[in-house]
């Protein structure tokens, strides 16, 4: 059930103005990287896509600033999987790698 939620908001998302952002974000979810990525989609994949979580290029104090506002806002997350989530958020979308595909869309 809440995978077809999370299709119907993908769907959504695609429809608009988002599709290459959402082309990146499939190429890189196909290694869902563990329990970090596993904790993206299912955590902070309730209330929006994930892709507005990978459209995203940030620094590690502002992706902890973002975690911990929508951990203010709901998510769940353990002060542990947090931690993990950062890290691997930092990894994943920084600012100094070279995808170019936000196209300003944030
Ligand atoms: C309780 C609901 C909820 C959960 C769970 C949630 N978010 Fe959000 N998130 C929001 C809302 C609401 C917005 C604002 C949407 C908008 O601006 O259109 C948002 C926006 C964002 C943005 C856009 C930039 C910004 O700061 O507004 C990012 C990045 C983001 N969320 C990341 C995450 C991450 C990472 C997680 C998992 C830890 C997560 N979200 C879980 C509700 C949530």
């Amino acid at each position: 059930m809440r995978r077809l939620l999370i299709g119907t908001a993908l769907l959504c998302v695609v429809t608009g103005s988002f599709g290459t952002i959402v082309l990146r974000a499939a190429a890189q979810d196909a290694s869902p990287d563990g329990e970090a990525g596993q904790l993206m989609a299912n955590r902070c994949g309730i209330c929006h896509s994930t892709d507005l979580v990978t459209q995203q290029k940030l620094d590690r104090p502002r992706w902890t600033a973002t975690v911990d506002k929508m951990i203010s806002w709901g998510a769940t997350l353990s002060p542990e999987e947090r931690d993990k989530l950062v890290d691997y958020l930092v990894a994943q979308y920084r600012p100094d790698l070279p995808v170019g595909a936000t196209d300003g869309a944030k």
